[in-house]
């Protein structure tokens, strides 16, 4: 299979009166074509800057980002808008914070139609707005509704037809279901499921929250301040986590069966600034197992068994012990 997407060191730091803020730095990934990788990670550690970034609504600090085999971080905005903002789209956590509350269902979908396609008549723009409508299970007798007269799980169908509308092959999916009650989760992860398989989508799905991505992911990429310290197929990562992070993460997830006890682990000790961070493991301060190396030494992605990489200096010595 190829690789539709293809990440490579790529860094976006911002600059703020304390110094810089390290918000990606130095990720590199790659995304089979018609396969989802599950980002994750705690509030703050870049996720979304990852997805905006890769959208190019910011401007990478450096690296690359290959779509296609194109790098389409450093060619102009110009260029990129003509020729692959359609192709690369974003679904957010809150869809009503993006819809305009004057404009009803069908002009809201009808509006990314109108500015990308200039070339349909108004006549083509509307049967394509409906067509999308159709394709997430938005009621026909919802055209005129207003987007405060809409629940959440509807609201979010309105942001993947937009999304969608526009024929793309890459979807930021940035928390979509964060926002959700628990049975409209499972409506709206099951409707990007079938649009996935019926249209070879590729989707980067952010979240915070790993039994969201646990089904859904093909791969899992797990971020902590900004660096990827853990990937693995998600099958693998699973059964066999070796962060500590990581580790913390899981142990979060709560088991359906209560005859099994399962340990939390709780993260102590204070989170490290990711503004001019030192050149150290950025966990150590609430790792368990941290030792004076890992204060000192910066700990590399490393294949530790196959296809799946982590960045730890005892990754070896946690295999097997999740
Ligand atoms: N435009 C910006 N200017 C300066 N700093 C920013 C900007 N956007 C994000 N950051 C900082 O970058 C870091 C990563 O933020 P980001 O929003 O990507 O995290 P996240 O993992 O998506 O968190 P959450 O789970 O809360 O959505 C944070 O420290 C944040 O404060
Ligand atoms: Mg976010």
């Amino acid at each position: 299979m190829s690789n539709l997407i293809e990440v490579k060191n790529l860094k976006k730091y911002f600059s703020t009166p304390k110094g810089e803020l390290h918000a990606v730095d130095n990720v590199t990934l790659n995304i089979e074509k018609g396969k989802t990788i599950g980002v994750v990670g705690e509030s703050g550690c870049g996720k979304s800057t990852l997805g905006k970034t890769l959208m190019r609504l910011h401007t990478p600090t450096s690296g690359e980002i290959l779509y296609n085999g194109t790098d389409i971080a450093n060619m102009t905005m110009k260029e990129f808008k003509k020729t692959y903002r359609a192709n690369i789209q974003m679904i957010f956590q809150d869809p009503y914070a993006s819809l305009d509350p004057r404009m009803n269902v069908l002009q809201l979908i009808e509006e990314p139609i109108k500015v990308n396609s200039k070339n349909l008549s108004k006549a083509e723009v509307t049967s394509k707005a409906k067509e999308m409508m159709d394709l997430v299970g938005l009621a026909k007798r919802l055209e005129g509704s207003y987007p405060h007269e809409l629940d959440g799980g509807r609201r979010q169908r309105i942001g993947i037809a937009r999304a969608l509308s526009l024929d793309p092959d890459f979807i930021v999916c940035d928390e979509p279901v964060s926002a959700l009650d628990v049975s409209i989760q499972a409506q709206i992860l099951n409707l990007l499921q079938d649009l996935q398989k019926e249209r070879n989508l590729t989707y980067m799905f952010i979240t915070h929250d790993m039994s969201v991505v646990k089904h859904i992911s093909d791969d899992i990429a797990v971020m902590y301040l900004g660096q990827m310290i853990e990937k693995s197929p998600a099958k693998e990562i699973f059964r066999e986590t070796i962060h500590p992070y990581s580790q913390a993460l899981l142990s979060a997830i709560p088991v359906p069966n209560v005859h099994i006890k399962k340990e939390r682990m709780i993260l102590k000790g204070e989170l490290t600034s990711p503004i001019n961070p030192k050149k150290c493991c950025r966990f150590a301060a609430r790792c368990p197992y941290a030792t004076e190396e890992c204060s000192a030494k910066e700990p590399q992605l490393r294949e530790i068994r196959p296809n799946h990489f982590v960045a730890c200096h005892y990754a070896e010595k946690f295999v097997n012990k999740a």
